[in-house]
């Protein structure tokens, strides 16, 4: 059968899986969300899920011995929906190889830099360390290495003199709902793809930083 649907992998609130089901809502093709999993059995994440009918699953990984069992266990799991797209959304676990490898090209995930910089944790903090006076988000295809997939849409921000991490983290938790449906709605619909660790979008091929959105961070179709 092929492959339809979403599953959505995520550890905590969940506002970004929120923001996608949003806005797919408006759209006149609502998309199908296969199921909601989380290694958090506490995950806000899973609440809004089952509000709104999807299946809310726990796969708590404190229930198994090492990350190569519990990345099995989810993979199978995954698999069982068959879905076209696997979306991360604040899936706070670093991805075994094998476990990426089965879903590349068919896995996002949206992280609060503008990658390559500042690929992990405590990014608005380093940003505001580094002096930089531009930060962002960005989406990207999964692939093994941690926050290194080709990039597919980025959206930025000035940062100002008085911002702090927490301004910060808020910021581009605004971009971020923004782009990630976009990018979904893109995916869902085959107007990106990824080819040989490159990204396509409406078969142009996108450079490193991903799509870029003009300064009001506004997409148009007439920029590429
Ligand atoms: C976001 O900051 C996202 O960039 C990162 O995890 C956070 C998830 O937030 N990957 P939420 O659970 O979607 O509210």
């Amino acid at each position: 059968m092929k492959p339809s649907g979403i599953v959505v992998l995520l550890s905590g609130s969940g506002s970004n899986f929120q923001a996608i089901l949003d806005a797919s809502k408006e759209s006149s093709f609502p998309q199908e969300f296969s199921a909601v999993i989380s290694n958090n059995p506490i995950a806000k994440g899973l609440l809004r899920a089952s509000d709104a009918g999807i299946p809310a699953i726990i796969l708590d990984h404190r229930a198994y011995q090492d990350r190569e069992s519990y990345d099995a266990a989810l993979a199978k799991l995954i698999h069982r929906f068959n879905p076209k797209l696997v979306v991360l959304a604040g899936f706070m676990r670093i991805l075994t190889t094998d476990f990426v490898k089965q879903f590349e090209g068919r896995m996002i995930n949206i992280h609060p830099a503008l990658l390559p910089k500042y690929k992990g944790l405590n990014t608005h903090q380093r940003a505001i360390d580094s002096g930089d006076t531009h930060h962002g988000a960005t989406v990207h295809f999964v692939t093994p290495e941690l926050d290194d997939g080709p990039n597919i849409l980025q959206a930025g921000l000035t940062i100002n003199e008085n911002d702090t991490a927490d301004t910060l983290a808020t910021r581009v938790l605004e971009l971020e709902h923004k782009i990630y449906p976009m990018v979904v709605d893109w995916y869902m619909n085959d107007r990106v793809k990824m080819f040989e660790n490159q990204c396509y979008l409406d078969q142009y091929l996108l450079p490193e930083s991903g799509y870029e959105l003009n300064d009001e961070n506004e997409y148009t179709d007439n920029d590429y």
